[in-house]
């Protein structure tokens, strides 16, 4: 597949920008308290960075790239870190959160992953934890990173790919054939392809994780907690009956002990923008890029 069919085929947000940054806006108190999963993966992030550079993990202009509420900004720019972070989001709510919880050494910038207005070879490190599935067209958000990126500096982004939420998308078929409740999610082959079209030497690690829920209407709350359900345009408008919440909860699949499990198809990737001796090309559209190796 080439990196253009793979973009609309990994383009997998059919909802609107301001749906997306009004959901998350809304949710800017209770997210922290239900970020679970977000925390196992973000987490994942830092320590392969602690593991790769100097003690404190980076150092330089670090951007977390929808920063959400800013909890990896602040830990991007901890003490010790000789940083200066900037947390970005879609969400001015987000941030106006994010500012008010942070120190005021960390800059905020409200803006679209795929249109960042920061300047070419800016960054030394950029950091997205669980945002680029958000993003209609996932392979720019890649072009705008590879674009501010200085030579030698490095990139690391999870995602969640197709698979994620399926006991709860099998569950809602059932209850509710033909309406979708779930978030699509780009297949891995696709997600591989683009990302690899964009970034040649980007390394890809896949795992599924599953954690454990009291019941599937906890993991229904979670999501809302987290601002983020389902935003699609074809999303029902006023709550689903109680008879159809139930079905899906009779059709979502128990553990012996009675609790509910939710799978999710994890990735993570890691790329370090070539050309340590500072070397640019252009790319189509005149934007300066680090050269790749
Ligand atoms: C699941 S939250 C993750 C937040 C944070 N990275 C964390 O780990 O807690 C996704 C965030 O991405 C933001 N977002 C979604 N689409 C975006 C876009 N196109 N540009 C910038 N931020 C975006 C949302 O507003 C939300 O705050």
């Amino acid at each position: 597949m080439n990196v253009m069919s793979a973009a609309n085929v990994i383009g997998t947000s059919p909802a609107s920008k301001a749906d997306i940054a009004r959901g998350f806006g809304r949710a800017r108190t209770s997210y922290e308290s239900a970020s679970r999963l977000q925390r196992l993966m973000g987490d994942i992030l830092l320590e392969t960075l602690k593991q790769q550079s100097h003690p404190n993990g980076v150092s330089g202009r670090v951007l977390d790239l929808g920063c959400g509420t800013g909890w990896y900004s602040r830990r991007l720019a901890e003490p010790g870190a000789e940083v200066t972070v900037t947390g970005l989001d879609l969400s001015p709510d987000m941030i106006r959160h994010a500012r008010g919880n942070s120190s005021s050494d960390i800059a905020w910038l409200v803006a679209d992953a795929e249109a960042i207005p920061l300047p070419n070879q800016s960054c030394e490190l950029i950091f997205s934890n669980l945002m680029i599935q958000w993003c209609a067209d996932p392979g720019q958000v890649l072009r705008e990173c590879r674009r501010l990126l200085r030579p030698g500096g490095r990139l690391v982004i999870s995602t969640l790919l197709d698979g994620t939420l399926r006991e709860l998308d099998e569950a809602w078929q059932r209850a509710d054939p033909g309406r979708r409740h779930i978030n699509r999610f780009a297949p891995e082959a696709a997600f591989r392809s683009m990302v690899l079209g964009e970034l040649p030497s980007a390394e890809i690690d896949t795992r599924t994780l599953r954690l454990p829920y009291t019941s599937p209407l906890a993991l229904a709350a979670e999501l809302k907690q987290l601002g983020a359900g389902y935003k699609g345009a074809g999303r029902r408008r006023t709550a689903t009956a109680p008879g159809r919440v139930r079905a899906m909860c009779q059709h979502y699949p128990r553990e012996p002990d009675g609790r509910v499990m939710a799978s999710y198809e994890a990735a993570w990737v890691h790329w370090t923008c070539p050309g340590t001796g500072g070397k640019s090309q252009v790319d189509e559209r005149g934007v300066e890029n680090c050269r790749y190796g």
